[in-house]
């Protein structure tokens, strides 16, 4: 038996948040070729809704909200996501071992359950920033670390860059074993503010299970033809 749901190949960050611009912008995907990302912003602005109008539509979605608390506060807020039928939920691993475990806990492992996936460290952060916070190992080490860590206490998979794609695959390998990955741009599309972009063909190759895509798409002036041209790609 399947231990988490099935995950759509390509999630669109919905990073808007005002209600006509997401249901503007769910209305034009396909929910056959895609699930919708709500993050801290759109979350927060519209608050569970953002979740039901993708679900009503049939969009798999993907709480972005990277929960990072005590153990018992993680767990009961997973639990919450569970309840809005979400597909993929995600955590810190830097809240620990014990907050890991009781967030797997909460979520459960059956078809039916989101997927659980950790943020290792945030990709915004360099070396000298680990440094600061007494991380002197360096984000590639951490990475590592935490990725292990998250596999021990058996989660998913990560939330990563399609760089670190190859060698976090390795750690959570087989049909369940999850990388999602952002930072991903069609050839000759804007890279807006992100620096190291890879191209969709090339996270897939790299080890990628699922990409997040946003402004490619959603800034696109026919967000449902530029979706469709990148799903085409694959
Ligand atoms: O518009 P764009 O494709 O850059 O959107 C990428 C999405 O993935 C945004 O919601 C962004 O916050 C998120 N993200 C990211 N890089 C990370 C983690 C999350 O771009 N390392």
């Amino acid at each position: 038996m399947a231990r988490h749901r099935s995950q759509p190949r390509i999630y669109v960050a919905l990073d808007a948040a005002n209600e006509s611009r997401v249901r503007e912008l769910l209305a034009a995907l396909d929910p056959s070729l895609c699930g919708i990302k709500i993050g801290k912003e759109a979350f927060t602005v519209l608050g569970p809704r953002a979740v039901e109008w993708a679900r009503q539509l049939g969009f798999p979605v993907f709480l972005d909200l990277k929960f990072h608390d005590i153990p018992n506060t993680v767990a009961q807020a997973c639990r919450a996501a569970s309840d809005l039928d979400v597909a993929l939920v995600n955590v810190h691993a830097s809240g620990g071992r014990r907050m890991l475990e009781a967030a797997r806990e909460a979520i459960g492992a059956s078809e039916n359950a989101p997927a659980l996936i950790a943020v290792t460290v945030l990709t915004s952060m360099e070396d000298a920033d680990l440094a600061e916070i007494g991380v002197t190992d360096g984000a590639e080490v951490q990475v590592g670390r935490l990725a292990r860590l998250t596999a021990e206490a058996g989660l998913d998979g990560v939330v990563c860059s399609a760089r670190e794609a190859a060698s976090m695959r390795a750690i959570f390998p087989g049909e369940d074993g999850l990388v999602v990955t952002p930072g991903v741009r069609p050839a000759g599309s804007a890279r807006d503010d992100q620096r190291r972009v890879v191209t969709p063909t090339e996270a897939l190759a790299n080890g990628a299970t699922s990409l997040v895509i946003g402004r490619p798409i959603t800034a696109a002036a026919d967000p449902g033809r530029a979706l469709e041209t990148i799903v085409a790609g694959l």
